[in-house]
């Protein structure tokens, strides 16, 4: 149910205004001025406002700011006496939504209102979008616009089908979901899953990757800032707590979290309320939050590390992913899925495993988990010329069974262009959020050096033209991305 505040000074108006929003469904709150309904708003967090203009103490227009201070998507809607169209004029100015002219009928109010909370839906929406996509977290491939809920988690192994049930199950409410796992096991994909089954599943879904950022950036992230409340604070902003009303929280790596952070968040765990970096106007929030955890949490706890009574806070519903070495039945389907993927995503026909292929596949054990099986199979699918997959190609980045360091751009800047030499031996190569560019150039300088710079011969192997492999370097040497003498 939508709530809606309604401000006035004169209590008649204020309960006829409200007994006909009420009438139309809407919880009402009211406030008799503006100081009143500040407090309201910032408590409460009421979907829209309808507000007279003129009251003593503080105006309408004056309320109008302030309360967009608080919450920038907040709409409101003024009353304006007839005639006086100026300051409903001013009003929209200063940020109002809509005005109505008094005297009016009940269902003009309540168009406004609807028209109002709509809106503001839409825009909340778009503001999430934004802040999704500047996120210090890239949403990974596979989680964009597609399959939703539980049709993302693939695997039919008894231990994803435990996962499903525990998804399906805790879904549903409202607590506070804990997801454990190794790297690469799923968590994020649990997490939107069960943001997507939940009746929270049309408000925004945020993520904050705890372990990124220093205290005070995560802080101001997570909770927001006023303006000037540190230096470089230069406007308000608005933290993903307040961000994400009404949706679902991840918050990604906990176990990194400070103690002064985890002060916080407990309290907000608690109370549903917090203050922004710099400000003691308390906000209060409906918002459910995921946490995940690559650590042994009740470890961290035992150590002193980690603040137990956060820990319960959390863990009121726990997920277990198990690791891919302990359902290797899954990794057929899970290879072939993502080749699918990456088919689709590259416009080409699928390539599939030939079945020599997929028993080696079968029998690793998987260090990174999913996320390596999505690496193996989308650089099988970029490297391999013909339909089938085959062992050959694929072994040799499984036989170490360990990440080699990816030379990326930001590996440049600290060792160098890629060269011969500092190019790592085959072994599994991550690819996650490297650009399809970045992956071509590596396994041309790879395969350049087996075959100790012979571009005819790399070319061949590569299934490119040899004008084509020359242009190729000549550019990455004019970036200087590539060593000179290649
Ligand atoms: N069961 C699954 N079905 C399909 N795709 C999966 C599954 N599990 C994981 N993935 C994919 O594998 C990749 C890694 O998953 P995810 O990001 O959820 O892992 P994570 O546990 O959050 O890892 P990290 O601890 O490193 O953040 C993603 O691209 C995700 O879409
Ligand atoms: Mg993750």
């Amino acid at each position: 149910m939508n709530t809606v505040l309604v401000v006035d000074d004169k209590e008649m108006l204020r309960d006829s205004v409200g007994a006909t929003l009420q009438r139309a469904g809407y919880e009402v709150l009211s406030a008799p001025d503006g100081p009143g309904a500040l407090e309201t708003i910032a408590r409460r967090r009421p979907d829209a406002v309808v507000t007279d203009l003129r009251m003593p103490g503080m105006t309408g227009i004056e309320l109008v700011q302030r309360a967009r201070d608080i919450d920038d998507l907040l709409p409101i809607v003024v009353m304006t006496a007839y005639g006086a169209v100026d300051t409903a004029v001013d009003a929209i100015k200063a940020g109002a939504f809509d005005y109505i002219t008094k005297p009016f009928e009940g269902d003009e109010l309540i168009v406004a209102v609807k028209r109002a909370i709509d809106h503001a839906r839409m825009a909340r929406e778009n503001a999430v979008f934004r802040t999704t996509a500047e996120g210090a977290r890239p949403a990974a491939s596979g989680q964009g616009p597609g399959p939703r809920g539980l049709e993302r988690l693939v695997g039919e192994s008894p231990a994803m089908r435990r996962v499903r049930q525990q998804v399906l199950a805790v879904a549903e409410s409202h607590g506070t979901v804990l997801i454990f796992g190794e790297s690469g096991t799923g968590k994020e994909v649990v997490a939107r899953a069960v943001h997507e089954l939940s009746p929270r599943a049309g408000e925004p879904f945020l993520a904050v990757n705890c372990a990124a950022l220093s205290e005070s950036l995560l802080e101001s992230e997570l909770f927001g800032h006023e303006r000037g409340s540190f230096t470089g604070a230069e406007r308000l902003r608005k933290g993903r707590f307040e961000l994400a009303d009404r949706g679902t929280l991840l918050l990604d790596e906990i176990s990194e979290v400070s103690p002064k952070v985890q002060a916080k968040l407990l309290r907000v765990l608690q109370e549903r309320a917090f203050e922004r970096v710099g400000s003691s106007m308390t906000i209060g929030v409906d918002v459910r939050v995921v946490a995940t955890s690559n650590r042994d949490l009740p470890r961290s706890v035992a150590r002193g590390e980690f603040r137990q009574d956060l820990f319960f806070r959390l863990n009121v519903l726990p997920v277990h992913l198990p690791p891919l070495r302990d359902r290797l039945e899954d990794v057929p389907a899970l290879v072939n899925h993502f080749l699918s993927l990456t088919a689709e995503r590259e416009g080409k026909p699928a390539r599939r495993m030939s079945d020599e292929a997929m028993s080696v596949l079968r029998a690793y054990a998987w260090p990174g988990n999913v996320r390596e099986v999505q690496n193996v199979c989308e650089r099988a699918a970029v490297l391999c010329k013909s339909e089938v997959i085959e062992r050959t190609l694929i072994e040799p980045w499984l036989l170490t069974g360990e990440a080699v360091a990816v030379p990326t751009v930001e590996h440049k800047a600290q060792h160098g262009p890629l060269s011969a030499a500092s190019a790592p031996e085959p072994g599994f190569i991550p690819f996650d959020g490297r650009q399809l560019e970045d992956i071509e150039r590596d396994a041309i300088v790879r395969t350049l050096t087996k075959f100790n710079g012979h571009r005819q011969r790399t070319a061949q192997s590569l299934g490119i033209g040899v004008r084509t492999l020359g242009l190729k370097l000549k550019k990455w040497k004019q970036q200087q991305l590539v060593e000179q003498t290649l």
